[in-house]
């Protein structure tokens, strides 16, 4: 029902706002493909349409609507590194409460960060049903600029507000109706009932203006905001986002709007622009980035209706439950029956805690164990259309069970390992269809982690390998890309990582002075609290394994191996790096292991020195930056980016230093590679030092972003 034809505003990128009549509303559409990104041409396209609506006697409101699948799904990110051009958002949302006709937010797909924004600016916000909200700033380093931090608080109250932004919580429309977050939910999927339905509800404000800001902080307790603060802080581990934003948000409470609302920009400007914000939004375009392979353009992945998953173990049952969740049936191969009632048992108490915590409802828990099928018998897997295998990590067992799949699944299935370090090619070799095998390396928990290694073997064909990054995404994860080869890229680089951390301890420190330096740089656990939590004894059984393959020059430390045979397998042990006495939260620090550790470098002959924490995060951090870029000359990995995606998401690196690489890209390269050089002596014969022409390369600012 459009009267006359659209006038295009902010025209200077090619139209991305247009100005449509409904009778007497006037409906501004933004057309920003893909996802309507406020950029510069959008805020200058906004404010003519405003300006218009406002000077047009035959207007008597608007509507503010998205083309395409979604309203504003957030600013341009790649804006926020440079000085902002002009007009600011913070303006167009000033220029929307100035005019005196009610504006009208219609949201569909996301209406996040500088979106929503835009939308709590308005008189009113109707939503459809699929529709996401929210504040994510602070996941990005920073805090919401035009005026999220005063706004929200006047419609929720200053304690939901403080969690809703230092969470970065995308809310959905039920939810954001609940919460006041928006007006009226629009049944019908459909855009044009949402438009129809924004058109009827401006016209029913009747000219009435009704701004957010004009609303008073709803009074709550103080012990409420108290809790709501220390919560989000404890969460956000205390990072400068998390406190500029609550700080920020108790302004709406205390302060007149105007002085808070220039607090908050001048915040968000500092912000925008400091390290954390420009590492996280390197991992947001590397993640962007993650599935989109160069060579796998306009490849289609391979039908995915329903999986197979052999072995119900840890990684097995996690792996079921991400499918389930994820609304794919599961058809789950144990060895015998009493391995799979093991395994049904894990995924029965799986569902059972979630019922009991309140997650879920008794019914639905049902449903999802309902579309799972187990099964003793192999050919019940002739139905799946990727089969993933979760057996135990030993290549005969798993080129026997490769070799009998090959017998019984359909042409065209893909065969998929979770192996952690086996040859996945050597496995690929046992089935007569090589290019139909992939590798997921799912992270444990399977049904938490997000990341997954999608390994490409040498003869695994290119839809294979966009099936495994499809399965990826179906199930939620961030897939990244590996070659076959030792350890992949994470573990690749972690067991270089500890083996760094063994020579530090070997040359001056102490178990809890590496993880204390590291934690305090921002790794969720130091690597011998981490070694103590996962167990000593299976790396001690690949070491005896590779004993005799072992460059008999190269550096090896052998602390690690007395522990164990002193029967210190860590915690589970009550015993390993630290003793963990009955009922200790953290391990404590033992004597008998620095005596331990003590003899053994004695016995090398290494005068030990103490290891400052700089030298202790700088050795680590180097080490990391060295294997990273073997793994580019490799061609292990494709991209720098992917690199720091698996080592944050997988590895506990902090993400507001964006990766290893990142770090390294934000070094001076003289003090790199002198550091890289020094890092070679102290580590001894046996270490491979990068190219440093890769690293130059890696580090370019289009890898990094920066
Ligand atoms: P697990 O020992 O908990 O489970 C293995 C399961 O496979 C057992 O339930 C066993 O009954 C079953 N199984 C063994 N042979 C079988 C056969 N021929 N047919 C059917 N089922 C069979 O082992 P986990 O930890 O789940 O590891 C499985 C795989 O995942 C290994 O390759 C491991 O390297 C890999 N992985 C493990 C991670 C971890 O943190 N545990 C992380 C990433 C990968």
């Amino acid at each position: 029902m459009t009267g006359k034809p659209a006038e295009v505003l902010g025209d200077r990128a090619g139209g991305t706002v247009r100005l449509e009549r409904d009778g007497g509303v006037a409906v501004i559409v933004i057309d920003n493909p893909p996802v309507n990104a406020g950029s510069a041409a959008v805020r200058r396209g906004l404010l003519d349409a405003v300006a218009t609506v406002a000077a047009d006697p035959g207007i008597e409101a608007a509507v503010l609507i998205g083309a395409g699948r979604t309203f504003i799904a957030g600013s341009d990110l790649r804006e926020f590194g440079q000085p902002l051009e002009e007009p600011q958002l913070p303006a167009v949302i000033a220029a929307i409460e100035a005019c005196a006709k009610p504006v009208v937010a219609a949201l569909h797909g996301a209406a996040l960060g500088g979106g929503f924004e835009l939308a709590l600016g308005c008189d009113a916000r109707v939503a459809a049903p699929g529709t996401r909200v929210g504040l994510p700033e602070v996941t990005l380093g920073m805090i919401p600029g035009a005026g999220g931090t005063q706004r929200l608080p006047r419609l929720v109250g200053v304690s939901t507000a403080i969690g809703l932004i230092c969470e970065g919580r995308r809310v959905a429309a039920a939810d954001a109706l609940a919460l006041g977050l928006v007006d009226a939910v629009v049944e019908g999927a459909v855009v044009e009932a949402l438009r129809t339905a924004a058109v009827a509800h401006a016209r029913g404000l009747a000219g009435a203006k009704n701004r957010v800001a004009d609303r008073a902080v709803p009074a709550e307790p103080a012990d409420r905001i108290e809790a709501a603060a220390s919560a989000a802080l404890r969460a956000g581990r205390g990072r400068p986002a998390v406190v500029e934003a609550i700080r920020a948000v108790r302004a709406a409470a205390e302060r007149p709007l105007a002085e808070a609302l220039a607090e908050e920009r001048a915040v968000f400007q500092r912000l925008r622009l400091e390290t954390d914000a420009f590492a996280r939004r390197h991992l947001f375009f590397a993640e962007r980035d993650s599935a989109r392979l160069p060579g796998l353009e306009g490849v289609a992945a391979r039908r995915l209706e329903r999986i197979g998953v052999i072995g119900g173990g840890t990684m097995g049952a996690g792996i079921v439950i991400a499918a389930l969740d994820a609304g794919l049936p599961v058809t789950l191969l144990e060895r015998d029956a009493q391995a799979l009632e093991a395994g049904m048992a894990r995924l029965r108490d799986h569902y059972a805690r979630r019922v009991d915590g309140g997650k879920m409802s008794a019914g639905e828990a049902g449903k999802r164990l309902a579309a799972l099928d187990p099964t003793t018998d192999m050919t019940a897997l002739a139905t799946a259309d990727l089969v993933i295998e979760a057996v135990f990590e030993d290549l005969a067992v798993k080129q026997d069970l490769f070799r009998r799949l090959d017998a019984v699944l359909a042409p065209g299935t893909v065969l998929a390992s979770n192996t952690s370090y086996l040859d996945l090619d050597a496995i690929a070799a046992a089935t007569g269809r090589p290019q139909d095998v992939v590798g997921l390396h799912f992270f444990s928990p399977a049904n938490v982690m997000r990341l997954l290694e999608v390994v490409r073997g040498a003869k695994t064909a290119p839809n294979v390998l966009a099936t495994g990054i499809a399965l990826a995404k179906r199930l939620g994860k961030l897939p990244v890309v590996a070659g076959n080869a030792f350890g992949f890229i994470g573990n690749r680089i972690y067991a270089a990582y500890r083996r760094q951390c063994e020579f530090l301890i070997e040359d001056g420190a102490l178990p809890a002075d590496v993880d204390a330096a590291l934690e305090r740089f921002g790794f969720a656990m130091g690597p011998f609290a981490v070694a103590d939590l996962s167990g000593l004894d299976i790396a001690w059984r690949m070491r005896r394994q590779q004993a005799a393959a072992r460059d008999p020059a190269a550096r090896y430390v052998e602390i690690p191996d007395r522990l164990c045979e002193a029967g210190r397998f860590g915690r589970k042990t009550g015993s390993g790096y630290y003793r963990y006495p009955p009922g200790a939260k953290r391990g404590e620090p033992d004597p008998e292991v620095n005596a331990l550790i003590e003899a053994a470098s004695a016995a090398k002959g290494i005068v030990r020195a103490a290891v400052s924490d700089e030298e202790i995060v700088t050795r680590v951090l180097l080490t990391m930056v060295n294997e990273a870029a073997c793994l580019l000359s490799e061609g292990v990995a494709a991209r720098a980016s992917d690199i720091d995606l698996v080592l944050v998401n997988g590895y506990g690196f902090p993400a507001w230093e964006g990766g290893p690489l990142f770090w390294a890209g934000r070094q001076d390269p003289a003090w790199l590679e002198a550091g890289l050089a020094r890092l070679g002596e102290l580590s001894g014969p046996g270490f491979r030092l990068c190219d440093p022409g890769v690293l130059r390369a890696a580090l370019g600012p289009s890898n990094l972003a920066l």
